[in-house]
């Protein structure tokens, strides 16, 4: 297993490009089973989440090909079955199930089971597929959808933490292929949807609202192949320019786009920390002392869960009390007590975290948890003196694609050690 050892206190300067966006292109890329036809998807960020997503389209039959970020996916013969090995290794393969039953009317995947972060529920895919017609039982660990034909429904997706971003995704690709209009009430609004709706479009479905509560699918008879560009990964600026903040240096996130990203950019400003635009890129460091705040995860257009833990480890540098409270996992502060053995003063009380900041960080061994958990000791481990060994990075590379060379090209000092 590899891990990253960081030499903190380098304060990080340049340019960094930013990727295609991994959970715009997951399901995006399960959104190719509804066609037999090729379609080509670019800006594919190459990380083992979309590697592995592209073996579980070739296990269901599709052929997939890679060059240089662009990926190529033909489903011409595919079957509805998705087996528990392949599935519990990535939550997020889940959006297959709305594919599948749109296009051949039965799926049989695995339940995908909880995580680290939380308990991770599908009760709202299958209540969204029931309510197009479908049949749902759960056997064996695995969901078994069958319908013997999909119709248009209004329904309303919202649950315990408000929308569901794959849930709204699965539906709105189960019901393209539909008889009638569907109408999901309390959509997911994240851009990572828009972009899937855009995708969906160009392969010939009729969505529109998508980025609203209500989003409207008429359905049509048939998709065909289409080209895509997948949007820049908003976690992925949004980690960059709090590495930059916690070095206390400069980075300019190269293709980032600040329409996604006003509720992070508007708190780290609050914090100290300025995101601006130069020319057609964005610029993020201080622009004054790091100031304690309080953060309240929430969907899309709130402050996102993605970017919690990276935050938690800036606001451990900045003098004060900060309250980060986690409003969509139950269970994602995993990083509180490895940011702990930096040094950080942090205590959790029920949904929130408080943070004492203010305190110097001192490198130390840490572990890695889940993806944004890693990153969030990553940039501590940068902002702290001395060395710090992050332990099972496989988490970052399932999200952050080549961030020990991304890093290393703003002058941090990081390698990645084999073991
Ligand atoms: N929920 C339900 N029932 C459902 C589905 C979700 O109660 O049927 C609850 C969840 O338990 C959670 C909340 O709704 O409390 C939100 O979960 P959501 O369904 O929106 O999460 P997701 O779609 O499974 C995606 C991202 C996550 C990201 C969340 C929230 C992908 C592949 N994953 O997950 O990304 O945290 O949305 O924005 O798109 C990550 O990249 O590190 C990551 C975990």
């Amino acid at each position: 297993m590899d891990s990253f050892l960081i030499k903190g206190g380098v304060p990080l300067h340049g340019t960094v490009a930013i990727s295609g966006s991994k959970n715009a292109v997951l399901p995006i890329m399960a959104a190719t089973l509804l066609t037999d036809e090729p379609c080509v998807i670019r800006r594919v960020p190459d990380l083992s989440d979309t590697r592995f997503m592209a073996r579980i389209l070739e296990s269901l039959g599709a052929q997939a090909k890679w060059e240089q970020g662009t990926l190529t996916i033909r489903a011409q013969k595919i079957r509805g079955y998705a087996d528990y090995d392949l599935i519990r290794q990535m939550r997020g393969s889940i959006c297959i199930a709305g594919p599948l039953l749109a296009r051949l009317k039965e799926a049989r995947v695995s339940l995908p089971g909880g995580c680290v972060i939380g308990a991770r529920p599908i009760n709202l895919h299958l209540k969204g597929f029931e309510a197009l017609g479908a049949k749902i039982g759960i056997v064996g660990g695995y969901v078994d959808a069958t319908a013997r034909k999909l119709c248009g429904a209004t329904m309303f997706l919202g649950g315990r933490a408000g929308s569901t971003v794959l849930g709204t995704d699965n539906v709105m690709m189960a019901a393209t292929l539909a008889d009638g209009v569907t109408v999901i009430e309390s959509a997911a609004c994240e851009p990572e949807v828009v972009d899937l709706a855009k995708f969906l479009n160009a392969m010939g479905a009729k969505i529109s609202g998508a980025g609203s509560p209500t989003i409207t699918i008429t359905g049509v008879k048939k998709l065909h192949g289409a080209e895509h560009e997948v949007i820049p990964d908003r976690i992925e600026a949004a980690t960059y320019a709090i590495a930059a903040a916690a070095t206390n240096g400069e980075v300019t996130l190269r293709g980032a786009r600040a329409d996604h990203l006003r509720a992070v950019f508007d708190k780290l400003d609050e914090t100290g920390v300025s995101v601006e635009r130069r020319g057609a890129n964005l610029v993020a460091r201080r622009h004054g002392r790091l100031t304690a705040v309080d953060a309240t995860t929430l969907t899309y257009p709130g402050f996102p869960t993605d970017v919690q833990a990276q935050m938690m480890s800036l606001l451990t540098l900045a003098p004060g009390i900060s309250i980060i409270t986690e409003r969509i996992f139950e269970s994602r502060f995993m990083h509180v007590s490895e940011l702990a053995r930096l040094g950080a003063d942090i205590e959790i009380e029920g949904p929130s975290a408080i943070v004492k900041g203010g305190r110097p960080l001192s490198g130390a061994p840490v572990m890695a948890s889940d993806l944004r958990a890693s990153a969030a000791l990553v940039i501590a481990g940068l902002a702290a003196k001395g060395a710090t060994h992050v332990n099972r990075i496989y988490h970052l590379d399932r999200g952050y694609e080549h961030m020990d060379a991304k890093l290393r090209k703003l002058g941090a000092r990081i390698q990645r050690v084999a073991e």
